[in-house]
């Protein structure tokens, strides 16, 4: 007569020896979850075994129940086991795939733009002297790019600025010194400005681009003097080109600045000598000097259209271009490498 409760234990013991050699043969962690739900899931193999414990015998249940429990926790302890040996293999695989003498991955940082780091090194330099940051429209009227700065239809002066217009009196600002005129007329002096900004000339060359930057300064006080001018425009420069930087005043002439003059720096490619090596410098054409700015006292007209009395108010203005700035401060020698963006030039700048 068999023993219902030792068959019972007996079948459940096998269950260990097979599940052990299945355990074998997995090589993946999704094969050992099939192979746990098969064995120890709701309606797997040890629940199909223990389905049978209450028609055994009173007597033997206890033992049955016993051993069941035994068995089932080792099945789990082995699967346990198996599991943490191969999640170790594949953690191993990763680390055999990873190099650390590869170059690393570099994220490409962007970079200010040349004009942007000049535009904003010359703002700073004017900051520090106490002018303010001004800013105005592109678009512009008549009045203010021309008429304002005594500069009226149809004079001679307008050649000096070939215009791009977008209809009769409106235009694409020639010059940033429209902006002279628009924050006199919210103003009341003391008043002590610079206003970058992009302008626009019928010009496309070697030298000229039809959109380029510049930089206006201006201020107006009871006696403002053309010695300031001179002071002011020499620490700039020395302050931008190295304190060594020489500066030179020769007269010149702007509708709106009377007197106008046009400044020069010494060279700074060949230190002002005018030959490196042997060699005509390239950058002053052997002269020693270059031109850098526009500048002026500010011509009483330009007071009348703005209501400032021209009698109880005197100012200077100077106007500059910051590529011109840019290339000579980085020894740059084409204006183009500004608006090709190629960011092998670019980058030089990060
Ligand atoms: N606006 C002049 C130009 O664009 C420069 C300038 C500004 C000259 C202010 C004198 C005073 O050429």
């Amino acid at each position: 007569m068999p023993d219902p409760g030792k068959a019972f234990t007996q079948k459940l013991t096998d269950l260990v020896p097979e599940f052990e050699r299945a355990l074998d043969q997995v090589s993946s962690l999704k094969d050992l979850e099939d192979l746990r739900v098969k064995y120890l899931g709701r309606k797997g193999l040890l629940a199909a075994k223990l389905a049978s414990l209450p028609t055994l015998p009173p007597k033997d249940r206890p033992l049955a129940g016993k051993t069941a429990n035994q068995i089932k926790s080792e099945l789990q302890g082995l699967f346990l086991k198996r599991r943490s040996s191969l999640e170790g293999a594949r953690a191993d695989a990763t680390l055999a795939r990873f190099d650390p003498a590869m170059p690393g991955r570099t994220p490409n940082l962007g970079s200010l733009h040349p004009v942007t780091l000049v535009t904003e090194e010359i703002c700073s330099v004017f900051r520090g002297l106490g002018f303010e940051i001004v800013t105005g429209p592109e678009v512009e009227t008549d009045f203010y790019n021309f008429e304002a700065l005594n500069i009226p239809p149809e004079h001679p002066a307008r050649d000096m600025q070939d215009t791009l217009f977008i209809t009769d009196s409106v235009v694409l600002r020639t010059h940033t010194s429209s902006l002279q005129i628009r924050t006199m007329q919210k103003r009341k002096p003391p008043v002590a400005a610079v206003a970058p900004g992009k302008v626009y000339r019928r010009d496309s060359d070697l030298t000229h681009t039809p959109m380029f930057h510049q930089i206006e300064g201006f201020l107006v006080d009871r006696d403002a003097s053309m010695a300031e001018l001179r002071g002011t425009l020499t620490s700039f420069l020395q302050q931008t080109f190295g304190p060594d930087t020489k500066v030179r005043f020769r007269p010149s002439f702007f509708p709106f600045t009377e007197p106008s003059a046009e400044v020069d720096i010494s060279c700074m490619m060949c230190k002002g000598k005018g030959t490196v090596k042997g060699k005509t410098c390239r950058v002053c054409k052997q002269t020693g000097w270059v031109e850098i700015l526009g500048c002026g006292m500010i011509d009483p007209e330009v007071f009348k259209a703005v209501g400032y009395d021209p009698d109880a108010y005197s100012g200077f203005a100077f106007g500059l271009g910051v590529e011109r700035v840019a290339m000579l401060k980085y020894g740059i020698g084409d204006l183009r490498m500004f608006f090709e963006n190629d960011v092998r030039f670019l980058r030089q700048f990060a």
